[in-house]
């Protein structure tokens, strides 16, 4: 088989701190399973800013395009908060999103039984979870134009962003969704404002559209996004399948990775048309950022961008038993009741970012035995 070509970005804060055990997982499946990747890595974000005087060079841009799949660690911190707009490290994957056309990012959010007590919710609402929220990437209030800031008559000034949506916007990364639904619970919840917001009634009428045309045979239901946070937090094994908005998909994930027990577990995998030969471009990243608060000490939970790497193996190169037994190494290294300090709640015993990632190697060795 040609050789499976990999861009490693690690970013800013915490980025080249999980990423580091993700290149261990690499270096194993070489070792062990012969599986042998072709690496370059570079630099994105607030790295990138400091050594070139910007967040993502052009020639970045063109590695990702030419990777099979690109590994994304995290960008930003507060050294880059004060350079103004076109100098942010978060320009970074704002830009590989739109120039490889990245439009749905899934991010699953699976409660793991060892993790159970670990959430900040009841045991018993959380056991069991597996939701997968599709998030539109590459438009909505991200990228809507017009956008800025002016100065009115009367001398004030306005900040605007634009939320917009087109029929192919929509309908692309509903298809997607609805496929993604059929090979699970055939379930899917649409998420939007129809009842306030223009673009979110007429993302509405297009999946309501598109459902009856190609997906009948999957159960649909719409919610306010409003409700959804709702109803994520009162009853979130009610749902299977969430498709929404760029923004909406920011917010609700980052609330649904609390079910799972902490921000630090939850990966995502965000993907491309494929062409007429089945490639797609992807990015695989953890969904939290570079941690400011607690990068440089070597506490971070890598499970995040671990898991995201199993993502990869199994999105990008359909290697389906791969990406089962890392994540299946990271379920039982969490089971022997090791956890980084954001999961601790239940844990035996604390450790460290490396630590963690040792154990997950030696989980690994024992069922390749
Ligand atoms: P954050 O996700 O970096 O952190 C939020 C909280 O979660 C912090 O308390 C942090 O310590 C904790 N946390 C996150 N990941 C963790 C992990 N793996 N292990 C343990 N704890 C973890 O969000 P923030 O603080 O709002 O943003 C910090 C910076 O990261 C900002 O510059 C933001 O723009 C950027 N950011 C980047 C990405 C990305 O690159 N994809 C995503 C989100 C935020
Ligand atoms: C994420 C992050 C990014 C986003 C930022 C860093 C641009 O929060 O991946 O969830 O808002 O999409
Ligand atoms: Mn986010």
């Amino acid at each position: 088989a040609a050789n499976k070509k990999l861009l490693i970005l690690p970013g800013d804060g915490i980025g080249p701190e999980v990423m580091r055990e993700v290149r261990r997982v690499i270096d194993w499946m070489d070792r062990r399973r012969g599986i042998r990747f072709e690496m370059t890595e570079d630099l994105v974000g607030g790295a990138a800013i400091d050594a070139r005087g910007t967040p993502i060079a052009p020639e970045t841009v063109t590695a990702a395009k030419e990777a099979d799949a690109v590994l994304f660690g995290s960008v930003g911190g507060p050294k880059w908060d004060t350079l103004g707009w076109d100098m942010r490290p978060e320009i970074a994957i704002l830009t590989l999103r739109k120039e490889l056309d990245l439009f749905a990012n899934l991010r699953p959010a699976v409660v793991l039984d060892p993790l159970v007590d670990a959430s900040t919710l009841k045991p018993d609402v959380v056991r069991g979870l597996d939701l997968m929220i599709v998030r539109e990437s590459t438009g909505g209030l991200y990228f809507g134009e017009p956008r800025g800031v002016e100065t009115l008559p009367d001398g004030q000034q306005r900040g605007f962003d634009t939320e917009s949506y087109t029929t192919n916007e929509i309908e692309r990364v509903a298809r997607l969704s609805f496929e993604l639904a059929r090979k699970r619970k055939n379930r899917l919840a649409s998420v939007e404002k129809a009842n306030v917001m223009q673009s979110g009634l007429f993302w509405r009428k297009t999946v309501t559209a598109l459902h009856q045309r190609e997906f009948a045979d999957v159960e649909l239901t719409h919610m306010y996004a409003d409700n959804c946070a709702m109803q994520l937090v009162r009853n979130p094994r009610q749902f299977d399948v969430i498709v929404t908005s760029n923004v909406f998909g920011d917010l609700l994930s980052d609330l649904a990775s609390m079910l799972t027990g902490s921000l630090g577990m939850l990966p995502s995998a965000t993907l491309g048309a494929a062409d007429g030969t089945g490639r797609r471009h992807a990015l695989y990243e953890p969904i939290h950022g570079s941690a400011p608060d607690i990068a440089g000490r070597g506490v971070a939970n890598p499970l995040a961008q671990i898991l995201s790497f199993a993502m990869l193996l199994r999105y990008s190169f359909d290697m389906e038993e791969e990406a089962a037994l890392v994540e299946n190494a990271c379920t039982r290294v969490l089971a022997s009741g090791l956890r980084t300090a954001d999961i601790m709640q239940t844990g035996t015993a604390k450790v460290g970012t490396s630590v963690m990632g040792e154990a997950i190697l030696r989980e690994l060795d024992k069922v390749a035995a």
